[in-house]
């Protein structure tokens, strides 16, 4: 949700920030800014893409070797130029880049106006800017001592780099709730949301923790607590490589994040499994796994595909380990007084790491005793750092908005762990354990199997591109695979979609179909194969088409359905690993074909760090 880049050194700073913003556009695209300081401090913002504000930089030949930029996610305010970040205080002496929301905005607003600062914008940065600048003067502050006391007045969440423009040697960053990540160079330094606009220049790096702020100059870097003490800097090593963050050649970061399944899966378990399938092996999970194998319940909270990942994770779960699951939206598990009892233990499921509904239910959960575990992409994020223990997905940098293989990759470690719990606790036999574990080593090649359909979805999607609602059925773990259909559909297409349990369709859905409804049926073989044989019957009895996922060398749904894409045999546990494939290449080719700006959907974003 915004993406900030900061740099100081000798190079060219518009650029860096400007190829910098273009890795984070993933995070917000609806308006940029950037400030380059050189003598004088200049900033050029405009609505639009990053692209938008190239073309605005390029009018210019002003230049500099500090700077820093944004792109937003608007949360305060329409994303026209006004609202745009940079935003600069009423005095011009600080200029602020900001990702969160001040939530005593209001408040603030109002004292600053009673005492005769003037507004331009809607925003509630430029209520911090203001207020930093008022504090400054007031008390002929530094700019450090006038940012630490701001900070210290203000509530919500935040991530900023702010520019004094009388103190142009150095960057101030500061953070809460908001990601923000220092890369520490040779005669330079960066600040960024994430590593991803740094790798390409330093692979050394520091996360900030919340209530840090950091005085980053070219060549010397302080970092404090906004309560003053200072900090000894944590630095890290990291292991993420500029290729992993290019299209290599794939037309969008979508296509090429599909076809990465199968290594991105085969990185989720690699290491995990030992040699012959003999057994698993979560290093992350080492102390907690016996308590967990203990667990009267399992609570899993997420959002978006992450939820989903979660759904089908209750459904393995309660199959191999016999524990209750529960599976909550952190949105409504937060605000609900949500009932933790000893002995529970809390999942938390994210690609971002950082979404801030994620986030709060975990600290809620822990606050209440719960032990609480992460699966989650990006390394170093917060929520790792928030949590107990926790296994990474290891998928590597997800930049397509919608998630897919994130998802694959989740239900990867979510299926690890219920058989590693289930054989601790005896609910899997050691004969079942390692026919699981030998068909999971099997899945990486099944997926490269399944995605021999995307010339199929290509030409279905040039059937159905115009439709204007699709319906998408599953039973059993193929549930969540329906409503992950679902959702990739309406996020990039803009085409309204809805899953559904697939027995659930007669108490309302059937109502909708007619000739003209396309009804996507997740039917590959499993224990509800015969069952979804009839609710295709039904559909094809209303005159519904239907476009059936099914088994390779399924006799029975071919004859019915209209139209179908196989995917290998595998057991049911992992049979939405491969169902889901051809349901994201329909998504994919459909918002291309209606000319749909696929790995930036409009008003979504990638990571969603407010709440
Ligand atoms: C946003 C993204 C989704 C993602 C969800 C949860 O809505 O667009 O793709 O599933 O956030 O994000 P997380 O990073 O917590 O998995």
């Amino acid at each position: 949700m915004c993406g900030i880049i900061g740099y100081i050194g000798s190079k060219n700073a518009r650029e860096i920030i400007i190829n910098g913003l273009k890795r984070l556009e993933y995070r917000g695209y609806d308006s940029a800014g950037i400030a380059l300081i050189n003598g004088e401090t200049k900033i050029f913002k405009c609505a639009g893409r990053v692209k938008d504000l190239e073309d605005l930089v390029n009018k210019s030949s002003f230049n500099g070797t500090t700077g820093m930029g944004h792109t937003r996610w608007a949360t305060h305010g329409e994303p026209n130029e006004l609202n745009a970040h940079p935003q600069v205080s009423y005095k011009g002496n600080f200029v602020v880049v900001h990702n969160g929301i001040i939530e005593n905005y209001a408040l603030l607003k109002k004292h600053l106006e009673s005492r005769g600062v003037k507004f331009t914008s809607q925003t509630d940065t430029e209520v911090l800017a203001n207020l930093i600048e008022h504090l400054y003067l007031e008390g002929d502050l530094t700019a450090e001592q006038a940012i630490t006391l701001a900070l210290n007045r203000v509530e919500g969440a935040y991530g900023l780099v702010i520019i004094c423009t009388k103190e142009p040697d150095r960057l101030f960053a500061a953070k809460k709730g908001s990601p923000l990540v220092i890369g520490v160079g040779d005669g330079e330094n960066f600040i960024a949301s994430d590593a991803t606009p740094i790798v390409e220049y330093t692979q050394r790096v520091i996360y900030l923790n919340d209530d840090d702020i950091a005085i980053i100059k070219k060549d010397e870097l302080v970092l404090k607590s906004i309560r003053t003490k200072k900090i000894q800097p944590e630095v890290k090593e990291i292991d993420l490589k500029i290729g992993e963050i290019d299209k290599e050649g794939f037309a969008h970061f979508m296509l090429k994040e599909i076809f990465e399944q199968p290594r991105a899966i085969h990185d989720t378990f690699r290491g995990r499994v030992l040699p012959d399938n003999s057994g698993i092996m979560l290093g992350g999970l080492h102390d907690v796994i016996e308590t967990m194998a203990q667990s009267e319940r399992i609570i899993i909270i997420a959002c978006g595909t992450s939820w989903h990942a979660g759904l089908v994770g209750e459904y393995i779960f309660e199959e191999y380990t016999r524990i209750p699951v529960e599976v909550e939206y952190a949105s409504e598990f937060r605000y609900r007084n949500p009932i933790i009892r000893k002995g529970d233990i809390v999942i938390a499921i994210s690609q971002s790491g950082e979404t801030a509904d994620t986030l709060a239910a975990i600290k809620l959960a822990r606050a209440k005793g719960a032990k609480v575990i992460g699966i989650c992409n990006v390394v170093g994020s917060s929520i790792p750092r928030e949590t107990d223990a926790g296994v990474y997905t290891h998928a590597g940098p997800e930049i397509g908005v919608a998630s897919t293989k994130a998802f694959t990759t989740q239900v990867m470690v979510l299926a690890m762990m219920a058989f590693e719990i289930g054989h601790q606790k005896g609910t899997l036999s050691d004969s079942a354990y390692k026919d699981l574990i030998t068909e999971l080593a099997s899945i990486p090649e099944k997926i490269e199997n399944a995605l021999k359909v995307n010339d199929q979805a290509l030409e279905l999607a040039k059937i159905f591109q115009n439709t204007h609602n699709a319906l998408y059925l599953g039973r059993g773990y193929l549930f969540p695979v329906a409503l992950e259909g679902a959702l990739k559909l309406k996020e990039i297409s803009y085409i309204h979609a809805e899953g559904y349990p697939a027995a659930e369709m007669k108490h309302g859905p059937i109502a909708l179909i007619d000739e003209k409804m396309p009804v996507v049926v997740v039917a590959t073989k499993d224990d509800t194969y015969e069952k979804v044989v009839s609710n295709i019957q039904e559909i094809k009895a209303r005159k519904g088409i239907v476009i059936a996922i099914v088994t390779e060398g399924d006799e029975i749904i071919s004859k019915m359905a209209d139209y179908v894409l196989e995917v290998p045999e595998t057991l049911p546990v992992f049979s939405g690993l491969l169902a889901v494939i051809p349901l994201q290449l329909l998504s994919y080719h459909i918002a291309v074909l209606r000319g749909c700006n696929v790995d930036q959907p409009r008003n979504l974003a990638k990571s969603v760090t407010v709440e």
